[in-house]
């Protein structure tokens, strides 16, 4: 049975990014009717910051050099580390368990949200594989950040997720979907690139849609 695991990190529930996730999950759960779907809310349901038990528990692993994150159970010992790692064990279960893991994220600071970074921190230990995982990313960004754009070296969203779950996960394919320009709805003195914007919506609202369908 394929899964998909989907995320979302919008602090605002009228989210362009959010948008983006559902049209891929409606999308892959039309095409999947047996598909195991789970959802995260990493904005209304954060996951905490880790913490020093974690990073006993990370530690353990490393001494141990263990590389079945299931034995990480026996490692946590103090009720400190047994506590973290009753945070961590479903994290990981979850993201293990999927073949596709989905993530709508806006572009905050020119990076991702702390929610979506928390949640990288306390699902990532060292040499841990999750392939063959795919990722699929679906953003939104006030600013435009396109190969040849005025700002487009500031994108440490796209640039730090790709090379992350490469780093990481030796995952290299990992496909983005980026709404941008989305200031233009708010700002008044952005108004003339309101139709730029509305395009780029719309093409990366047909994007999710088809990936999903694909995936
Ligand atoms: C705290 C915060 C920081 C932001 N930082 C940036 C930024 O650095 N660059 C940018 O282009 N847009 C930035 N934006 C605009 C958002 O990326 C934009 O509103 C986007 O639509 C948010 O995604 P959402 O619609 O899924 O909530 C920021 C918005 C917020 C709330």
């Amino acid at each position: 049975m394929t899964a998909l695991l989907h995320l979302d990190a919008s602090a605002r529930r009228n989210s362009l990014s959010r948008e983006l996730g559902a049209a891929f999950a409606g999308a892959w759960r039309a095409a999947h009717p047996d598909g195991d779907y789970r959802y995260r809310d990493l904005a209304a349901d954060p996951v905490p910051f880790i913490g020093e038990a974690w990073t006993e528990l990370c530690d353990g692993v490393l001494a141990a050099g263990a590389t079945d994150l299931d034995r990480l159970s026996e490692l946590a010992r103090t009720p400190a580390q047994r506590a973290a790692w009753a945070i961590v064990a479903p994290l990981l279960a979850e993201v293990r368990a999927a073949d596709v893991v989905l993530i709508g994220t806006p572009m905050y600071n020119y990076s991702i949200p702390a929610s979506l970074k928390a949640w990288l921190d306390q699902i990532t230990f060292p040499r841990m594989s999750l392939a063959p995982t795919r990722f699929v990313v679906v953003t939104a960004r006030g600013g435009a950040y396109a190969p040849g754009a005025p700002k487009a070296r500031f994108d440490y969203q796209e640039r730090f997720l790709r090379d992350f779950f490469a780093g990481h996960f030796a995952v290299e394919d990992t496909v983005f979907v980026n709404a941008e320009l989305a200031n233009a709805r708010q700002d008044p003195a952005l108004a003339h690139l309101r139709a730029q914007h509305d395009t780029s919506y719309r093409a990366a609202l047909d994007a999710a849609h088809t990936l999903g369908k694909e995936y």
